[in-house]
């Protein structure tokens, strides 16, 4: 299905990072399963805003987000992405996605790497049907939880 053409996306460097960030955490249940409000901190929304999008339907309503970084050594970290439950499966995840990929080439980046619980069918079958390979590093959040790294070459 494709992303209906009422989705725009904008750079959260265009909008008031605190004031969407407080938003996106009043609805975080329409956006995510289990509880990641501890990975939305402040500096993934100011310092690293830059690298962000917010998606935003034409009535204004928050649909999706992407944030991200890139490191130094070139390698783009993408922390959080996630499409409002009543969005998902029309193309909007992939569209988030290409948007920070293409920000994350123009600064450098060749590799792309985001993390996700194995359990989290939904974000693996995702990133793997954009290409992206799965190695599974125990204990990465901690004794007994497990994460998958998901690698994605970023050339053209
Ligand atoms: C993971 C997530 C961001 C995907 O967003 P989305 O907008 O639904 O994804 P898209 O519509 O762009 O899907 C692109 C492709 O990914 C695959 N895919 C996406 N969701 C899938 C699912 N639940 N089951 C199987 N394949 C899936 C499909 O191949 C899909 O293409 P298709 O619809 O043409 O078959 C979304 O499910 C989500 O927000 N989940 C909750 C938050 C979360 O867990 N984020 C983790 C990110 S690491």
């Amino acid at each position: 299905m494709s992303t209906p053409d009422d989705v725009t996306l904008v750079g959260f460097a265009e909008l008031s990072a605190t004031v969407v960030r407080a938003r996106l955490l009043a609805a975080h249940d329409r956006f995510w399963d289990v509880d990641t409000r501890s990975l939305h901190h402040p500096v993934w929304f100011d310092q690293f805003g830059g690298f962000g999008a917010l998606a935003r339907s034409a009535g204004g309503e928050d649909v999706g987000y992407v944030l991200g970084v890139v490191t130094a050594d070139r390698l783009a970290y993408l922390h959080l992405l996630a499409v409002r439950d009543d969005r998902r499966r029309t193309g909007l995840g992939r569209r988030l996605v290409a948007w920070f990929d293409d920000l994350a080439r123009d600064t450098g980046a060749r590799v792309v790497q985001a993390v996700a619980r194995p359990e989290n069918t939904a974000a693996v079958a995702f990133h793997t049907a954009l290409g992206a390979g799965a190695h599974l590093a125990q204990d990465r959040a901690g004794p007994g939880a497990d994460r998958l790294v998901l690698t994605r070459s970023l050339t053209r």
